[in-house]
């Protein structure tokens, strides 16, 4: 992944500019704090929470799977407190069609429960089950710029590309999206975001807004966390057009494929002619691609693979990686079989304004989601009040 060295400006508290830094300066120091973090998770779990999520544009593909969601399976068995946003209300941030949203929540759903996501331990939940979250929103708008918007990197390459392909303006929609996501984050006090190096922009205006409606609010006392990022390792996975993995694509391999539709995916993966397997991801991005999936499943290192397979050819390494991925996923796809025999019946939200460690004194107290798949999460499909409608 490319950083770039747009400047990234740091407003004080008072609004006056400050040197602007540059990403990549910022992305090396949030690595730094990023192992310093580690090992504070390792030590004390329960002083964290992860808010994290996505948006539910189709179900989840295995880029889902290496690039976040083994990460928070991860942070959540070291007993840090995941909760996960099924972002319904941002799907229609980059798109006018929303799908067929109840089906699609369903799906990403299943796929974090199969994937290891244990309800009893973490929570999902929707824009759509939580109205106050999205109610947020509206004195949040009030703590940033709109200059502070209209520099965001990620803001800028999402505009560009909406450009492209609707050919038209930025919505506001999209413009303030990162604001929303500030209401993600910080409605629940989460405290700690897995993220990429080029989302990092966004965290910081989460950061921003934390800052500031603590200074103007809750000066004696902060109420708000200014949560940490912490940095993910980048794992591209890419798809069968050797472009990364992406539902959008059309590239990419769903966790919940069959055994058949995994063969056919990585027989049609792109390769090059040279017989011996090497991994060498700069030269060879596509074998590289291979050899980190094969590496995943069977918990060794890409290189140990590519000296393992030799000099047998890419065809052969195909098939020793459609069966790493095949044996891989078979629990993961047992669990999900398994799960879709019983609908998720709707239940209240995630529990606003409760710290990480607080004790669950709120209305839904007692009543955690069941690790059997029911009543997990509010989907809003069903059943919903007036104040959560889904968006057209
Ligand atoms: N934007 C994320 C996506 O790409 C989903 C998301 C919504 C999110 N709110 C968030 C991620 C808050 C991290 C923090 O799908």
């Amino acid at each position: 992944m490319s950083v770039t060295t747009a400047p990234e400006a740091t407003i004080s508290p008072s609004g006056t500019p400050h040197e602007p830094r540059s990403t990549t300066r910022s992305a090396a120091a949030a690595r730094e704090r990023t192992a310093v973090l580690e090992d504070l998770i390792a030590r004390s779990p329960g002083e964290y929470r992860v808010l994290t999520g996505d948006r539910p544009t189709g179900a989840l593909h295995l880029g889902h799977l290496l690039g976040t969601v083994a990460n928070r399976v991860r942070l959540q068995d070291l007993g840090v407190e995941v909760f996960l946003i099924v972002a319904d209300y941002q799907v229609i941030t980059d798109r006018d069609d929303a799908g067929d949203l109840p089906g699609t929540v369903r799906e990403v759903l299943l796929d974090y429960l199969a994937a290891g996501l244990d309800p009893e331990r973490s929570t999902v939940f929707t824009h759509s089950a939580v109205p106050a979250l999205n109610q947020l929103l509206l004195p949040f708008l009030s703590l940033v710029t709109v200059a502070e918007l209209e520099r965001n990197p990620t803001v800028k390459a999402e505009a560009e590309a909406a450009l492209l392909r609707q050919k038209r303006g930025i919505s506001g929609l999209l413009f303030t999206y990162p604001v929303h996501q500030a209401a993600d984050i910080l409605f629940c006090h989460g405290n700690l975001v897995p993220v990429g190096v080029d989302q990092l922009p966004h965290l910081e205006i989460t950061r921003t807004v934390a800052r500031r409606f603590n200074q103007r609010y809750a000066a004696a006392q902060p109420y708000f966390p200014e949560p940490d990022a912490l940095i993910a390792p980048s794992t591209t996975v890419l798809g069968d057009d050797g472009r990364r993995m992406s539902k959008s694509r059309g590239n990419a391999l769903e966790l919940r494929a069959s055994e058949d539709e995994t063969a056919a995916f990585f027989r049609r993966a792109r390769t090059d002619a040279d017989r011996v397997i090497t991994y060498e991801p700069e030269r060879r991005p596509e074998i590289a691609n291979l050899l980190q999936i094969g590496a995943y499943f069977t918990g060794t290192s890409p290189e140990a693979l590519a000296d393992e397979v030799g000099a047998v050819g890419a065809g052969r390494l195909k098939a020793v990686v459609t069966e790493a991925v095949v044996e891989g996923l078979r629990p993961l796809r047992a669990r999900r079989r398994k799960l879709l025999g019983r609908a998720p019946a709707p239940r209240g939200g995630a529990r606003p304004g409760q710290r990480p460690g607080e004790r669950d004194s709120g209305p839904h107290a007692g009543r955690r989601p069941r690790a059997d798949g029911d009543a997990v999460l509010s989907t809003g499909c069903r059943g919903r009040g007036p104040g959560a409608p889904y968006l057209p």
